[in-house]
């Protein structure tokens, strides 16, 4: 019994994810009429500095520099200085992008552009006031407590949790017995179309049995309602393995909602689903014994021959068939 709970310990993954949104300033949204222009800059101070430059293609060499100051306003000499280089034509217009990304630089106050192009050179300084470069305010590490909290301002971030337990759960519990269905079906998801997922995947309604099984047996101890929808799930498991298939094997992947087999195509056959199976049967019978008295439906309903066999061929694990 202990090599099949092994075969799939369960483990709740909980994805965090950070955003860091810094809006690039968009200067201009369509060709100019000078000869070079910004389109638009990103600046995150001591990460990156990039940008895309409007260029009217005048001759093929060209040098486009970006020219900055640091926050004192020290340009020196005209020497902060990042490259930009061709990065596309953009058609029906005698106009390329060109784009910018400058190696970490720990302050910027303003910046223009220079173009070089045929012996001449043109300017972008945004009408001789320059670019200004506005630095989202500081990220503040508050270090007093063990566990450090970091704000960020001003993100308006559109960061949405990942769906916690709960609704995880009522999802799961949403997707059982649905309307029209034979008892004990599990859609994967209810989902008919785009994609269809309206099927009893063989592994997917393990897992979810083996996460209520769980539950029997910890947070919902006694709970009629799971042990109902557990019954229900061996009902239908019952059936799938003595219902004719495509292949006529126990490694049929998926079923109906009406508990016939799936005829389509699809990859067939799968073997983890009949292993993942039993071993929800196996956790179902150990906790209804556990948790109930009822001895009965263990012996006479989840007794091994309905569940273990195909199990058995396919690996030697000489204690599964002992509950
Ligand atoms: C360009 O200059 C104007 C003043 O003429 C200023 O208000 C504006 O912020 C400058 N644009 C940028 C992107 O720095
Ligand atoms: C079920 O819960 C009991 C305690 O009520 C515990 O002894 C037993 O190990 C649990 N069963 C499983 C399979 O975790």
């Amino acid at each position: 019994m202990k090599c099949l709970h092994t075969l799939f310990k369960k483990q709740v993954l909980f994805i965090l994810v950070g955003f860091s949104y810094v809006s690039a300033t968009v200067v201009s949204t369509s060709p100019p009429t000078s000869k070079v222009k910004v389109q638009s800059y990103d600046y995150v101070a001591g990460k990156s500095f990039t940008g895309k430059i409007y260029v009217k293609n005048i001759d093929l060499t060209k040098v486009v520099s970006v020219i900055y100051s640091d926050a004192t306003g020290d340009w020196n000499n005209n020497a902060n200085l990042v490259k930009a280089a061709f990065s596309e034509s953009i058609s029906d217009t005698s106009y390329e992008f060109w784009t910018f990304s400058s190696s970490p630089i720990s302050s910027i106050k303003e910046f223009y552009i220079k173009y070089d192009v045929s012996g001449k050179t043109y300017y972008d300084n945004n009408g001789s006031v320059n670019y200004v470069v506005t630095t989202p305010p500081p990220i503040t590490t508050t270090s007093s407590s063990p566990t450090s909290t970091v704000t960020e301002t001003p993100p308006t971030s559109t960061f949405t949790a990942f769906p916690s337990e709960g609704i995880s759960r009522s999802a799961m519990i949403r997707n059982i017995n649905p309307p029209e269905a034979a008892k004990g079906f599990i859609a994967t998801s209810l989902s008919t179309s785009g994609p269809d997922y309206y099927y009893s995947w063989t592994r997917d309604s393990a897992l979810d049995s083996y996460v209520m099984a769980n539950d029997y047996n910890t947070t919902l101890k006694g709970d009629a309602t799971i042990v109902g929808l557990l019954k229900d799930y061996v009902t239908y498991s019952i059936n799938a393995q003595s219902t004719s298939t495509a292949c006529n094997c126990l490694g049929e992947p998926k079923f109906n909602a009406d508990g016939s087999s799936f005829t389509g195509a699809w990859g067939i056959p799968q073997n983890d689903g009949p292993a993942e199976r039993g071993s929800s049967f196996i956790l179902i019978a150990v906790n209804l014994l556990k948790q109930s008295s009822d001895d009965t439906y263990v012996t006479g309903t989840l007794k091994p021959g309905n569940f273990i066999n195909y199990f058995s061929v396919k690996f030697s694990c000489n204690r599964c068939g002992h509950i």
